[in-house]
């Protein structure tokens, strides 16, 4: 038996329900700006070996929910690790980015891919999660996440990270078809995947299409958009009693946050280049909002950190239905104390 929700203020604000101070997390709050994840990293060797040793993902978990006390836990892994139990070979060289020793490259590469099944090749992630929530013990929900079909395909045809996405976007004007297929079989992999993390104790999920925001209008739609409608519709969307809310966020996305909220999931991640202020008009009032500090800010000073949390906090207004964070991942070269700048400014700023 897992012990009962202590700080659920994130899965209220993602409920649009009134909270007593605006929730906040921080995408990739475990990560290389905390000296304590570096110690861990190395322990561990690489990147993988820390993903796939459920002790070590839950240690890592658990740094800045001490650290920083935030409103909500995210499960230490990758949206990589699918790709990686499809056979694409996953390996992160120090210093780079990651890269697949077998991308795909034709059509016979797409069909012969399978659909991997999570408590088998993705059990480690399983047992991450599991993990996780027993130690958590209820102090704050836990955020399991994925990929979008498209953002994953984006890594799985360029065999890496990309500027220009030349190859994917080749695939997707000379042969749509395989793209589809492709994005199919994500959009299965994902739906399952996500199942299984919030069987093994997931609260919340969230989707990160990073990606989506290269496309055109109706090609986000036809090739992102349409493969995480396919997956909240296969989501389970309730566990121990509670709803497990969904949270989508494209990366660059503000254009289509109205479309998004039509998929029926619960909350948007917001970027900073658009307003929140405006995001809630685009979005409507069937979702909540996450987002949507420039995480450079935590380049700059303390105060200006202070000023730029009350200006979000501001465009947002006293409206229910707000989940603080950055606009994309926090930088790696950030001074962690500046994170516990804007934290505490949240607090303060958002107290009712
Ligand atoms: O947010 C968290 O704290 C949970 C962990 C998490 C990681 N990656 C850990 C990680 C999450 C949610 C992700 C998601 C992820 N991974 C995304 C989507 C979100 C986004 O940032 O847009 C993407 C596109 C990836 C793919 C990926 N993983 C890249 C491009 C890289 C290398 C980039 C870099 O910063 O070097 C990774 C590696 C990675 N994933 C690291 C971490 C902490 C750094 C690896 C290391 O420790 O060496």
């Amino acid at each position: 038996m897992n012990a009962p929700l202590e700080n659920d203020l994130y899965l209220r604000a993602l409920n649009r329900e009134a909270v007593e101070r605006t929730p906040v997390w921080v995408m990739r709050q475990a990560g290389r700006y905390l000296p304590e994840y570096k110690r861990v990293r190395a322990q561990a060797g690489n990147f993988m070996n820390l993903c796939s040793n459920p002790e070590l993902a839950c240690e890592v978990t658990l740094q800045p929910i001490d650290r920083f006390n935030l409103d909500a836990a995210i499960l230490f892994s990758d949206i990589l690790t699918i790709p990686d139990a499809m056979g694409l070979e996953l390996a992160f060289e120090t210093g780079e980015g990651p890269k697949f020793g077998k991308p795909i490259k034709t059509r016979a590469d797409v069909d012969a891919l399978p659909v991997p099944d999570p408590n088998d090749s993705l059990q480690y992630v399983m047992d991450a999660v599991s993990t996780i929530r027993r130690e958590l013990n209820g102090r704050v929900p836990l955020i399991g996440f994925s990929g979008s079909p498209w953002t994953l395909a984006t890594y799985m045809v360029e065999g890496g990270g990309s500027k220009d996405f030349s190859k994917v976007k080749g695939l997707l004007f000379s042969d749509p078809k395989t793209l589809h297929v492709l994005l199919e079989k994500n959009a299965q992999a994902v739906t399952h995947y996500l199942n299984a993390q919030v069987e093994a104790g997931a609260q919340a999920l969230m989707i990160f299409d990073t990606w989506g925001g290269v496309l055109s209008p109706t090609n986000y739609q036809a090739f992102s958009l349409h493969y995480m409608q396919l997956i909240v519709d296969g989501l389970t969307r309730q566990a121990d009693g509670r709803k497990v809310p969904v949270t989508l966020f494209t990366k660059n996305g503000g254009q289509w946050l109205d479309l998004m909220a039509k998929t029926g999931c619960d909350g948007l991640g917001v970027d900073w280049t658009m307003d929140l202020a405006d995001a809630r008009k685009r979005a409507g009032d069937t979702v909540a909002l996450q987002g949507n500090l420039d995480p450079s800010v935590l380049y700059g000073s303390p105060e200006s950190i202070r000023q730029e949390v009350k200006k979000v906090l501001h465009s947002y207004g006293d409206a229910p239905g707000h989940v603080f964070n950055l606009g994309h991942g926090i930088h790696q070269f950030v001074n962690p104390e500046h994170l516990t700048v804007m934290v505490e400014a949240v607090r303060e700023f958002s107290t009712k």
